[in-house]
């Protein structure tokens, strides 16, 4: 397995294997590891000849509040943990790299960051949108592979993709849990024991949600506060929000006719973890 440190270097080698004939998959990161990023590295090496992954902590997508300084970070067990799942390149550079001095230009979408992460993070969808935009054109992957935890996300590179026309076809893989039922993230460290079992307050409002809209219940504003309830019952909690959407365009529902997106951002102590699942009332 490489580590390539420069856009040069990755572009050389993404258009020689490609030349070739070799396809390739990208599974973009910021890295520390977890099994949620390995499965995202599972399903891009089943579908491509050459599995890369990105690991960059993109400054851009965080709010000046936010933990940019502190995030997690271990390069090494990282280079392990993608050479055991198959990784031909880890595309791991510098921030001068990525945003050199002079940098001006970023990629905005109009309309879904306004719902849910982005409300309370104004930065991020930008930030991320960059980014992702700047990895396909230097990985130029025939396939990216994304994980549903970060749902917005996901709704945000399919757009981008549709719009600026990038011929790479977009995975969306399942979230991966904790036996308990906690989603997988590299923030669940920052959590104190007594706050690790409150994370699990997400995982089952979700299930409430699930059980009551399947048991008819169709108005959001009911759901909303039931879900609320749960949360608060747990200590050291704090509601950023309990949304019920429509899964394509994350718009508001009032009333559950369809499938919906229930997605949720809790603060934990002083740690913000989110979770959803798209709820069929008809299955
Ligand atoms: P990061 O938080 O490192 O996540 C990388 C990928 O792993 C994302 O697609 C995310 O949805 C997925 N992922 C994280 N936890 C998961 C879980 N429990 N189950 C399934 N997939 C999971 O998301 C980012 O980095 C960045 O925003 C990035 C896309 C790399 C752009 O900087």
């Amino acid at each position: 397995m490489k580590v390539i440190k420069t856009v040069e270097e990755m572009q050389n080698w993404s258009e020689t294997v490609q030349l070739r004939g070799e396809t390739v998959g990208l599974v973009p990161t910021m890295g520390y590891f977890h099994q949620g990023h390995l499965g995202l590295m599972e399903t891009a090496k089943a579908m491509c000849d050459h599995l890369v992954v990105s690991l960059f902590v993109n400054p851009t997508q965080f709010g000046e509040n936010e933990d940019l300084d502190a995030y997690p970070m271990d390069l090494d067990r990282d280079f392990k943990l993608a050479e055991e799942k198959g990784a031909s390149v880890v595309f791991a550079p510098q921030r001068e790299e990525i945003y050199p001095a002079g940098f001006q230009t970023s990629v905005a979408l109009a309309s879904l960051p306004l719902h849910l992460c982005g409300l309370n993070r104004p930065v991020h969808f930008g930030g991320v949108a960059t980014v992702v935009t700047k990895l396909f054109n230097i990985v130029r992957p025939e396939v990216a592979v994304f994980g549903a935890k970060d749902f917005q996300q996901l709704q945000v590179i399919r757009q981008l993709v549709k719009d600026l026309n990038f011929n790479i076809r977009i995975v969306g893989n399942p979230i991966v849990r904790e036996a308990d039922g906690l989603a997988m993230s590299s923030r669940n460290v920052y959590l104190s024991p007594g706050e690790r079992a409150s994370g699990l307050s997400l995982s089952r409002s979700l299930e409430l949600a699930e059980g009551l809209i399947k048991e008819g219940e169709k108005d959001a504003a009911i759901l909303r506060a039931k879900v609320t309830d749960l949360i608060l019952g747990f200590d050291h909690t704090a509601i950023d929000y309990v949304t019920l959407c429509d899964p394509e365009t994350l718009a508001d529902v009032d009333h559950v006719t369809g499938p919906v997106l229930v997605a949720l951002a809790v603060k934990v102590g002083t740690t913000r973890l989110i979770d959803n699942r798209v709820i069929d009332p008809a299955q």
